[in-house]
């Protein structure tokens, strides 16, 4: 979103880069979604011999993986998997995210849910104490667009409909401020349980297990 200084893609390749330690040889692994993914695609490359295949959450890092050489599967195909890396827009230091600023939050979450550890990488920026700062992106089926926004009111936030946007799967994405986000397993909860939800980019029950947080000198690794 907006330009970025240089000194951020800096931390996001270092902590893309620390990510390699966690691929083991013969793996088939989850692949998010972004511009710090892209960087761990980037370095993925030079041990792509190792490794079996990748799923992707999106079809841009598919596009993206196949072009530097490495094998995509379908999920379908693949089973169960040992291990995700990919990003997020926010993140606590207990490992609770919003993601979905990509758009793809909804392929993230069930590639992420397959994978027994899901290694997240961040820059410095995106750790915070509390989530929400950061419009939560909320993807839903086109035709229930002024019902979830109605809904989304109702329960104190501001939603706005992303313009020219349509998800991997052809919906929209409504991204919400203002929403209380103390308790993100109960809120990531109840927002589903609206009808014409799809997903929504708290990634409580599916937190990271590994937080790799690139800072100016040194990865910081978080085990939780
Ligand atoms: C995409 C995501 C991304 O992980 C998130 O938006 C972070 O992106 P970036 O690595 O470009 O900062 O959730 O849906």
């Amino acid at each position: 979103m907006g330009m970025e200084a240089p000194q951020q893609d800096i931390q996001k390749e270092m902590a893309a880069e620390a990510a390699l330690d966690f691929v083991s040889a013969g793996d088939v692994i989850g692949i998010g979604t972004g511009s710090t993914t892209n960087f761990f695609i980037d370095s993925l490359v030079k041990i792509k011999s190792k490794i079996d295949a990748a799923v992707a959450s999106s079809e841009v890092s598919a596009e993206r993986l196949r072009a530097v050489g490495i094998r995509v599967i379908d999920l379908n195909h693949a089973g169960e998997l040992p291990l995700y890396v990919d990003s997020a827009d926010e993140a606590t230091s207990n490992g609770y995210l919003i993601k979905g600023g990509g758009g793809a939050l909804t392929r993230e979450k069930i590639v992420a849910s397959a994978c027994g550890k899901f290694v997240c990488i961040i820059d410095t920026s995106k750790l915070c104490g509390i989530l929400g700062s950061f419009p939560l992106p909320i993807e839903v089926i086109p035709m229930a667009q002024g019902l979830v926004s109605r809904r989304l009111v109702q329960m104190g936030g501001t939603p706005v409909v992303r313009e020219r946007f349509q998800t991997d799967n052809g919906n929209i994405v409504i991204d919400v401020r203002n929403l209380d986000l103390t308790d993100p397993l109960r809120v990531e909860q109840e927002l589903n349980c609206v009808a014409g939800v799809v997903e929504n980019g708290i990634f409580g029950r599916q937190s990271a297990d590994v937080l790799l947080v690139g800072g100016d000198n040194d990865v910081r690794q978080l085990n939780l």
